[in-house]
């Protein structure tokens, strides 16, 4: 009786073992095989971190677009190939899958045809497409991962298709603001709260920076002086229209903390000297939005605002 009852004590202490480790086992097996969705986005995530994706085998998209910077970088120009810079600063582009057009002009409507453009850009990767789709068709695990996925030889298609879906794949991360916006209050301290009202109704900072992504995806000039070494006129470039003048695409500010510099020629280091910016109203120059104005705040409701702008 004894006997039988120690192993039916011995039975109730192996069996959840057993049953963890079948459970862990069977998470494995799971992980083990992915969707093809998963797999997709796999596949976009090698080629993003792939330095063979450049002429040099030197840079990789990730060597800007870093995951610790929000998928930006904190350089004023990035550094590409043979040793050339960027000629913009590195946008963040964790939230880019929710936007409608890209690049600081917007003029480019897919983040497929994005992708070619660091691809060939002689500042950026320095390719020259055949010969990059001839380089990348010699590693098998892409040659494999192509045919299983998409049917065909890794080509343009594949390679752009790739990039985009792990970029996409990249607006789906929690962030806090979000949360907040989704209504959980508690995802935002009380001062961080106070410094959103700030943001929002006294400035009205969110007619541009609208939530959730704190974009409403607008082209537009928010008061910067024209560099004189390095003039950029945004949009006025592809466009040749006075009301394109210097306008360059509302950024989403989820991912700001870690992503300084800041503005399309990474001028601000800090959040703080991109309020004093806006604070004295930006500068006088042609085609400014009216929106920006001039504001005075108080230090309290300063240090409110910057530790709501910190905390995205
Ligand atoms: C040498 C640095 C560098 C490399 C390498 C690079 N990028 Fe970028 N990326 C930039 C810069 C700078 C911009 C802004 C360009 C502009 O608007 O003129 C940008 C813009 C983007 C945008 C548009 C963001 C927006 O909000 O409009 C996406 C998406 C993007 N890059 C993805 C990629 C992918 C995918 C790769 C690899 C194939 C890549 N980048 C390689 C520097 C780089
Ligand atoms: C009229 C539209 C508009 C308004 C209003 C506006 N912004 Fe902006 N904001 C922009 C544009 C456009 C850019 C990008 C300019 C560039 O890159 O050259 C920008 C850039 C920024 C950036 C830098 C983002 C980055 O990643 O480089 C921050 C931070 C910012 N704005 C905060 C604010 C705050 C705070 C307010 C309110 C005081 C505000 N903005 C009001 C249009 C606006």
């Amino acid at each position: 009786m004894n006997k039988h009852r120690y192993r039916w004590i011995g039975r109730m202490v192996v069996l959840p073992i057993l049953c963890l480790i079948s459970c862990t086992h069977s998470g494995e097996l799971k992980k083990k095989e992915p969707s093809v969705d998963e797999l997709k986005i796999e596949l976009g995530k090698r080629l993003f971190f792939d330095k063979n994706l450049s002429a040099t085998g030197e840079i990789s998209c990730a060597s800007c677009h870093k995951p610790e910077h929000g998928f930006a970088d904190n350089t004023k120009f990035s550094l590409g190939v043979n040793g050339h810079l960027a000629q913009r600063n590195t946008p963040s582009i964790i939230y880019a899958g929710k936007q409608p057009y890209f690049m600081y002009e917007g003029l480019i409507p897919t983040l497929e045809m994005q992708a070619l453009v660091p691809l060939q850009d002689s500042n950026e990767m320095g390719n020259r497409m055949e010969d990059l789709i001839l380089r990348l068709q010699r590693d098998s695990l892409y040659e494999r991962l192509s045919n299983q996925l998409y049917k065909r030889k890794l080509d343009a298609y594949v390679l752009t298709r790739s990039l985009s879906t792990y970029v996409r794949s990249l607006s789906t991360k929690k962030h806090r603001f979000l949360s907040y916006m989704a209504g959980n209050k508690k995802a935002l301290t009380k001062k961080q709260r106070r410094g959103y009202s700030i943001f929002d109704k006294k400035l009205k900072c969110t007619s541009c920076h609208t939530p959730p992504y704190l974009t409403n995806h607008q082209v537009v000039n928010n008061g910067l002086s024209i560099s004189k070494q390095n003039p950029d006129y945004g949009r006025y470039h592809g466009t040749g229209k006075p009301t394109d003048f210097a306008a360059f695409k509302v950024p989403s500010l989820l991912g700001l903390l870690k992503s300084n510099p800041y503005m399309h020629d990474g001028r601000f280091r800090t959040i703080r000297a991109v309020v004093n910016h806006y604070e004295k109203g930006g500068s006088s120059v042609p085609n400014k939005d009216p929106r920006i104005q001039p504001f005075k705040l108080t230090a309290k409701e300063k240090s409110d605002l910057l530790a709501f702008l910190r905390a995205l």
